[in-house]
């Protein structure tokens, strides 16, 4: 058999070391998006190849259909630890209790197949309303008995990522959107990161291929036209960042 190549890894968290290029499964709900649900089983066959080619680490989240699901048909097949299953909780807007936090890390628990979910990354939608500061706290709790191995958050900016580090909630990651196109984890917030230990973790790196040389000397694309989440949500990021010719710029053309 060929050895596979060495695939780099870094160390996020005591005791949990991932791949630096991880598998994002937000795609798995666009492929369900008309009420499919993918099977488990020849999803998590699909998904085998990656751990086969040393990209053992998965990015997944409550609302990623049924994601959870199929890493946890992956993880059962596989030797402990051979793979990394990184998941978020991403509440409504509004109060949350300790039951609500404790009902969402139960139910990734049960998805993935695990007694301690390896990184659990909490989304808030709004900051003025403070219960994201009492789900932190629950999570933390939750982590010191032993339901979530490490805690991580996703997409706070830098003062509220202070707040949270400052107020002792241990936060592992950050995940944030970095690309080309965007550049705002590259000031304040990685300062902060940097400042309490915090790694950031990086999605939309290639914008949904809209960096990539598929979409290299194409006209703007009719935002009706896209067919994946991804390219539609950062076509926007396109809008946002100056347009589609300015984006070129970004591709080397
Ligand atoms: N925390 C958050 O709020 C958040 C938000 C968004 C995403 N994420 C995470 O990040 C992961 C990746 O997500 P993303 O879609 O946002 O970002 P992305 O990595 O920029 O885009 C991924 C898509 O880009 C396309 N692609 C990749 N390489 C390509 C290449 N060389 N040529 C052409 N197309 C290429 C693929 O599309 P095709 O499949 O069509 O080939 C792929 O599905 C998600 O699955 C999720 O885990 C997190």
């Amino acid at each position: 058999m060929t050895p596979r190549p060495p695939v780099d890894t870094t160390d996020i968290a005591p005791g949990l070391t991932i791949t630096r290029a991880l598998t994002g499964l937000w795609q798995v709900a666009d492929l369900e998006r008309d009420g499919t649900v993918l099977d488990p089983v020849q999803a998590a066959t699909a998904l085998a190849a990656y751990v086969d080619a040393g990209l053992t680490t998965f990015d997944m989240a409550d609302h990623y259909g049924s994601a959870e699901l199929i890493a946890g048909e992956l993880r059962r097949r596989r030797a402990a630890g051979e793979v990394q299953l990184l998941t978020k909780w991403v509440p409504e807007p509004g109060p949350v209790t300790k039951d609500d936090a404790r009902a969402a890390v139960d139910r990734a628990r049960a998805r993935l197949g695990v007694e301690r979910i390896d990184l659990l990354q909490f989304h808030t939608w709004a900051y003025d309303d403070p219960s994201w500061m009492d789900a932190l706290f629950y999570l933390q709790e939750l982590k010191e008995e032993g339901a979530i191995g490490a805690l991580g958050l996703t997409n706070f900016d830098a003062a509220h990522l202070r707040v949270a580090c400052a107020s002792g909630v241990e936060v592992a990651t950050n995940q944030i959107a970095y690309s080309l196109l965007d550049r705002r984890a590259a000031g304040d917030l990685t300062e902060a990161a940097r400042h309490y230990g915090v790694r950031l973790l990086g999605y939309g790196t290639v914008a949904g291929g809209l960096l990539s040389e598929r979409w290299l000397d194409r006209p703007a694309p009719d935002a009706g036209a896209l067919e994946t989440w991804s390219q539609m949500k950062y076509h926007r990021f396109v809008a946002a960042a100056g347009g589609w010719d300015r984006s070129r710029v970004c591709c080397g053309r």
